[in-house]
């Protein structure tokens, strides 16, 4: 495939729409040693924790190597970039601002303004300093607090060079992954854990926006969630009510308190000492109204009835997958952005972060990601069907600019659009990266 096709009128063919690609700080950043720790340094030196054994003390070396991806992401001709900014980069242990840190920023997005490439910055993707995960972290009301001094610090240091902050990058994951089920840092586990970090971490979301609307009025101000829609198994009722559950539990349970004020139903099942504690006022702070919600999207999860798991999820065996095991469904993709359309009354929405994990290689100076060319050309072209029934979709970043250090996946999984060989650090536009370009450049 040499470009992805959309319908000739499509909105995504136009320039108006807004492309753009993603990383993040932790993932890509590298030279651990001029920032405090974090709570993912703690975790990837935790025996057992990631897959490969590996680390992000220099995963893309692109503190060393940022002015070439800059050249890199100029050159696929986007019209924005997402990253995220390292808490523990940018603050001390005394919670001043660090001037190194503060200026490798200022030096970046400077050169994404000259470059006239939007800058759309993340203020948290998961890299919790870890003195403040030693005080508890997001178990801890006071981090919330901590995040909005930090904002506070940070937005007005940085005056008007952001184009778009989102506060967080899907508090699912730093709540239910880091906190409920253990797979993430800091690795602890229980649903109350899960969900008491859950309403911190909003808190602290609401926290940040409002200190943003003071510091960086003129910016797009968001947050980012992500979605896996949940599909029942079978038209039973049972499998019906399993799946209505779990997307409480995992999805609306970040939007909805977000869009109107109230956590979902679920919230009453939760035990006395599960719940969270709720002040005066958080709920008011937590929906404040968003310039703009960020969607991250990748796959489905299909869900039945059983006795022994509340949650199960099915297999489906047949079923095309990425090489993290997700399946590919665009279908989801559509029915989510619809479906969301229908319940809540949206700010315009920025698909945030879409994309396929492949086995890549790199073979005569050429990687031929051909799945993750599919994947791109039916999600792109279920986003147009989203777009055609309604929903108000601004821009689409692909996750990600280059392969980088997946988490608990260590760097065994290549989201990239760009390959990155480790041992040298040499960049290569993969057959997705070349479609993505062109049709980036076909846009009228
Ligand atoms: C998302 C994360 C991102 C990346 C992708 C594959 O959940 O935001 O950092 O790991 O998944």
């Amino acid at each position: 495939m040499s470009m992805y096709q959309l319908p000739e009128h499509s909105l995504l063919r136009k320039k108006q729409f807004l492309y753009g690609v993603a990383t993040a700080s932790f993932q890509i950043e590298g030279a651990a040693d001029s920032r405090l720790p974090c709570i993912w340094d703690t975790f990837c030196a935790t025996a057992g924790k990631i897959k490969d054994g590996s680390d992000g003390k220099t995963a893309c070396d692109h503190l060393r190597l940022w002015r070439d991806d800059l050249d890199l992401i100029e050159s696929l001709g986007v019209d924005a970039y997402r990253l995220s900014l390292s808490w523990p980069r940018l603050i001390q242990l005394d919670g001043e601002l660090n001037p190194a840190g503060l200026q490798f920023y200022i030096d970046l997005l400077d050169e994404l303004k000259a470059r006239n490439i939007k800058s759309f910055v993340t203020l948290y993707h998961w890299d919790l300093p870890q003195h403040l995960e030693d005080k508890g972290g997001w178990l801890n009301r006071d981090t919330a607090y901590k995040f909005a001094d930090y904002v506070e610090k940070v937005s007005t240091a940085l005056g008007d060079r952001v184009y778009s902050y989102a506060t967080l990058n899907e508090p699912f994951c730093s709540s239910f992954l880091g906190y409920e089920a253990g797979i993430h840092a800091p690795g602890l586990t229980g649903r109350g854990n899960g969900r008491k970090s859950a309403h911190h971490l909003l808190l602290a979301h609401g926290l940040g926006l409002q200190v943003l609307r003071r510091t960086a009025p003129h910016s797009l101000n968001g947050l980012v969630l992500n979605f896996t829609p949940c599909y029942p198994h079978t038209d039973s009722p049972a499998d019906k009510a399993v799946a209505e559950q779990a997307d409480q539990y995992y999805n609306q349970w970040y939007l909805q308190p977000v869009m109107t004020g109230q956590y979902p139903e679920y919230f009453n099942r939760l035990t006395d000492e599960e719940k969270p504690v709720i002040e005066a006022g958080d709920m008011a702070l937590i929906s404040q109204p968003l310039d703009f919600l960020g969607v991250n999207f990748y796959t489905r999860h299909v869900y039945t009835a059983n006795a022994d798991h509340e949650f199960a999820v099915v297999e489906i065996k047949d079923a095309e997958k990425t090489d993290i095991g997700w399946e590919i469904y665009p279908q989801a993709f559509y029915d989510l952005l619809t479906s969301m359309h229908q319940k809540y009354k949206l700010p315009p929405i920025y698909i945030t972060e879409n994309g396929a994990a492949g086995a890549d290689k790199l073979e005569n100076g050429q990687v031929q990601d051909e799945q993750r060319q599919r994947y791109y050309q039916l999600h792109l072209n279920a986003l147009h069907q989203a777009v055609e029934a309604g929903v108000n979709v601004q821009g689409y970043f692909a996750w990600s600019l280059m392969d980088n250090f997946e988490w608990a996946e260590g760097y065994s999984k290549r989201f990239g659009i760009v390959y990155v060989d480790y041992n040298t650090q040499q960049r290569t536009i993969k057959q997705s990266g070349h479609a993505y370009r062109q049709l980036l450049q076909s846009r009228v």
